[in-house]
């Protein structure tokens, strides 16, 4: 640490969360170094705002001895771990991404972390770790039952992190947030394919009957739930970071077309993700005490979300 000022290492920073945390970060003055190995999902010009700002490397997390080299040139105090594959659908295509980024390079990311004196590591997990919850909500002491190869490497990495905890007092803090939403999520995740194909006129694909329940949170209160994690979280502890609002996936899209002047006509019923998980719910009041609260409702948010997409159909073009 120099002076008051934290530096922060975030890996996975040009990804939709990670570089929402980043804008944020820059904005409340932490020095910034992000890590991305820019894949498909990763996006340079997600950042483009803050790029005066911060230090960006173009470095993959498996690649130990990279990474390495920027943990000895940088010396960051803190790190906050985004970097994964993240689209469930694409692990049962093929999981070998999944093992090796969200699993492999959490690992480099743990070792490194201890080699140079980490303070704190803010793993950044998902509640698709505790499974499908047909009611109730999970709370942070629920058992780990993931479902499918994206959350069983998430969990995977979990176990990794609480290994080191416990193996070698790793300052570490894991945080689990719900499904997110907003603007720049690249558009393979539902909400961004509704919105993409209304704005082409095309049909939109609901899987099976559209019954699952998904809780959406806000992006911008996501990064914002994280920094607070990261100046109030104990370490040690694992936070959810929800909304508490749930919606099915059919009204969520019902509601989608009504706000974009649509007929529900253009809803088109797909077969069914295998294993797709009926509902996330997550019981939040652990980190609601760090003084956090979601501040952007569902309509608002959504407002929002199909604004930027209007304006932004260059950026879904090119993707
Ligand atoms: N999006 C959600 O709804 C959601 C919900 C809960 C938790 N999460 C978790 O939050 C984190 C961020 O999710 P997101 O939606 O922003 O993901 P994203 O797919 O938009 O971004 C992931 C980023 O990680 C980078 N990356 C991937 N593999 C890498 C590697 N080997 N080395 C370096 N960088 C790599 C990508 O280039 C990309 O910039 C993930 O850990 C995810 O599991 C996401």
């Amino acid at each position: 640490m120099r002076g008051s000022i934290r530096k922060i290492l975030v890996t996975g920073g040009a990804g939709f969360i990670g570089s929402e945390f980043v804008r944020q970060a820059v904005l409340q003055k932490y020095k910034v170094i992000v890590v991305d190995a820019l894949t498909y999902a990763g996006r340079k010009e997600r950042l483009k705002d803050v790029l005066k700002d911060i230090s960006f490397y173009k470095i993959n997390i498996c690649n130990a001895s990279v990474l390495k080299s920027v943990f000895a040139k940088e010396r960051p105090d803190e790190i906050i771990h985004f970097a994964a594959e993240t689209h469930v659908d694409r692990s049962i295509l093929d999981a070998q991404p999944f093992l090796q980024t969200n699993i492999l390079g959490t690992y480099n990311l743990i070792t490194l972390s201890k080699e140079f004196n980490i303070k704190k590591f803010i793993h950044i997990s998902t509640d698709e770790v505790y499974g499908q919850s047909l009611t109730g909500f999970f709370k942070e002491s629920s058992p780990l039952e993931p479902r499918n190869f994206y959350s069983a490497t998430k969990a995977s990495a979990e176990h990794l992190v609480h290994a080191a905890i416990l193996t070698h007092d790793f300052p570490a803090t894991i945080v689990r947030p719900s499904n997110n939403y907003g603007p720049w999520q690249y558009p393979e995740k539902f909400l961004p394919v509704v919105i993409s194909k209304i704005l082409k006129n095309q049909p939109i694909p609901v899987y099976g009957k559209g019954e699952q329940i998904r809780e959406w949170l806000y992006v911008k209160d996501c990064a914002d739930g994280i920094l607070t994690i990261l100046k109030k979280g104990a370490l040690k502890e694992i936070y959810n970071i929800g909304s508490n609002f749930e919606k099915k996936n059919l009204e969520t899209a019902k509601t989608i077309l009504k706000l974009m002047g649509k007929s529900e006509r253009l809803i088109k019923f797909v077969k069914d993700r295998p294993g797709h998980d009926f509902r996330y719910s997550i019981d939040c009041s652990k980190i609601r005490k760090l003084g956090w609260q979601p501040k952007t409702s569902f309509e608002d948010g959504i407002k929002e979300t199909i604004l930027w997409y209007t304006n932004n159909q260059a950026w879904l073009k090119k993707l």
